[in-house]
């Protein structure tokens, strides 16, 4: 919906929660911030939390120019005031080069938590620099996809709840379906990233294709996101 468009004063919207795909453990012994531009946004308010509850944290900031970087004179101050937490790379002044990240993600450090937020090329090297650590150790935020949904194919979908099944067709997905069958179901990015629609599976496995889920939740099968998700089995049953 087009808020700014359809809303009129006094008209009723039903609205959830805010959701976290990308929570800052608290109690983590260490904590290791790889930042590219923008990227930056979440990442500083989870370190002057992390501030505030006088925790161990490291930032890798990167950005093409200095001139462009954000909160530099605010991570320069948490600099004064401990140094050695925060490594800023600006691309111009390495020749163009981008910020190395094997040399920070070459080891897990035990009792660590890594977190990524950055352009999708830094974001590929952190998954693959980290996919051997332990589960639930890396954690990254995508604001946007730029890997191409397939929507070829048809199976079944039981929407369990509502008592319906449905034939989801080549070009539909499975969001589509559930809103012409009657679904009540959150959805934003339509993409994959977002994890709004993020739904239970009981029966079935799901073709992920969405950016929220870690490996493990897609080997595990228990959710799916159903805005690009599809189905590897002739039938799937959702909570829904
Ligand atoms: S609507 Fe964003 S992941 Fe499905």
């Amino acid at each position: 919906m087009t808020a700014h468009r359809t809303l009129q004063v006094g008209d009723e919207v039903r609205i959830r929660p805010p959701r976290n795909n990308f929570q800052l453990i608290e109690n983590a012994e260490h904590s290791v911030f790889i930042a590219g531009g923008i990227g930056i946004t979440p990442i500083f308010a989870m370190i002057q939390r992390l501030e505030k509850l006088k925790r161990s944290w490291e930032l890798h900031y990167s950005s093409p120019t200095r001139r462009r970087a954000a909160f530099l004179a605010e991570f320069e101050a948490l600099e004064e005031k401990e140094g050695g937490r925060v490594h800023f790379h600006s691309d111009d002044e390495h020749g163009g080069s981008i910020m190395d990240l094997r040399p920070i993600l070459g080891t897990y450090r035990a009792g660590s938590h890594y977190y990524c937020c950055g352009p999708s090329g830094m974001i590929e090297t952190f998954e693959s620099l980290t996919g051997g650590f332990p589960a639930g150790s890396a954690h990254l935020e995508r604001f946007s996809s730029d890997v191409p949904l397939s929507t070829a194919g048809s199976f079944e979908v039981e929407f369990r709840r509502l008592g319906k099944s449905v034939r989801v067709h080549e070009g539909e997905t499975i969001l589509q379906a559930a809103i012409n069958a009657g679904a009540d179901v959150a959805f934003s990015c339509e993409e994959g990233v977002c994890g709004s629609c993020e739904t239970a599976v009981i029966e079935g496995i799901p073709d992920h294709q969405d950016l929220v889920l870690s490996k493990h939740e897609r080997e595990a099968n228990r959710k799916m996101m159903i805005c690009c998700s599809r189905s590897k089995t002739p039938k799937l049953v959702l909570d829904l």
